[in-house]
């Protein structure tokens, strides 16, 4: 029976598609993608990605444009830290092409699932890779599936484009400094969901990490960058325990070509009172204003933004980000793949 979904009150959350894609990594190669409806995977009990987080993930998002037509937005991107996840946690690396090859079929086979132009809703695609094996001491696996399913989303924060707040808590990180921050692995999200769950329980969308060392800087939240905008600039956190988020490299381009400085540097927790505006940028998160940062151990609260509207610049951003993903901006920069 076709369902009927209502896009404009879409959450960010899983709803069955038609079909999802795999392909086998065995003997040394990858093999052919294969095309499935089914909802689940068998592997062996003994996988390395069950018992020691051998596991990566991406995601992107689809939009159709108002002419119709699908844009993805900078999958070559997410194809590339795919590598580095896989070079950080010892997996088989994935050839770009073979990565566009499977997130263009997804994103074909269940076109239907696209959410119309308009409707602030959009096809996310989750690509994810797991070691497999009949393994049982501490290693890599040498035989891998790449997956690629598709959901369509409304917005991560039940907020959307509107200010809301986050808060600092010292007695956790959800990276070590020379860990796996700043890859895409399974293990970083366990490890964030204690905290972000006594931060949803306190009324905060997410937890705005401190570097891991020394707790003197700003890292970045559970699922997306940070940025301030101060003096007509965009400053966002240089650190090697955050995710190189693809959201925030393309903000980077558009607020230096809007005319604001750029600086990408550590950021030490003093420096927020100067902030005017605050964010938090990703491909689920988009642009995601915040209200009000918490520092629940320093009893101090950072506020910007006391009326519920995202402040000037952040507004900016955000229309010209949704705008060229859409379509309804011109693209210079050669993000958008349509199909
Ligand atoms: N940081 C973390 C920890 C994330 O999980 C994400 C989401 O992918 C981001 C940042 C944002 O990255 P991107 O803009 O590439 O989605
Ligand atoms: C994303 O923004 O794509 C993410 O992966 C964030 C989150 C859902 C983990």
């Amino acid at each position: 029976m076709e369902q009927t979904i209502n896009w404009s009150d879409l959450s960010f959350g899983y709803m069955k598609t038609d079909y999802n894609i795999r392909r086998y990594y065995r003997n040394g190669s990858w093999g052919e993608l294969e095309v499935s409806s089914s909802e689940s995977i068998n592997i062996h009990i003994s996988s390395t990605c069950l018992h020691y987080g051998q596991e990566s993930f991406e995601g992107l998002k689809a939009f159709r444009g108002q002419d119709g037509r699908i844009r993805i937005f900078r999958p070559e991107e997410n194809a590339r830290r795919m590598q580095a996840s896989s070079r950080g946690i010892m997996m088989a690396e994935q050839p770009v092409e073979l990565f566009m090859e499977a997130v263009e079929k997804a994103v074909r086979l269940n076109e239907r699932f696209v959410p119309p132009y308009g409707s602030g809703a959009s096809l996310y695609i989750r690509p994810l890779m797991l070691g497999l094996g009949a393994l049982i001491g501490v290693k890599p696996a040498d035989e891998f599936v790449f997956l690629v399913f598709v959901t369509p989303v409304g917005p991560y924060f039940k907020s959307g484009f509107r200010p809301a707040p986050v808060c600092i808590m010292r007695d956790f990180d959800r990276a070590a400094p020379l860990g796996t921050g700043n890859i895409k692995v399974g293990g970083n999200y366990a490890a964030s969901l204690v905290a972000g769950s006594k931060a949803h329980e306190a009324g905060y969308v997410a937890v705005l990490y401190l570097d891991p060392k020394e707790k003197n800087y700003i890292d970045e939240c559970g699922p997306a960058n940070f940025f301030g905008i101060k003096d007509n600039t965009y400053v966002t956190p240089a650190s090697s325990s955050i995710l190189p988020s693809i959201t925030n490299k393309s903000l980077i381009q558009l607020a230096g070509d809007m005319g604001l400085k750029v600086e990408r540097r550590p950021v030490p927790v003093s420096e927020l009172a100067s902030f005017e505006e605050a964010a938090e940028c990703g491909t689920a998160a988009v642009v995601t204003p915040i209200s009000r940062i918490d520092d629940l151990d320093e009893n101090r609260s950072y506020v910007y933004s006391s009326d519920g509207k995202p402040g000037a610049v952040c507004e900016k951003l955000y229309r010209k980000l949704l705008g060229i993903q859409t379509g309804d901006e011109e693209d210079p920069y050669g993000w958008v793949h349509i199909l």
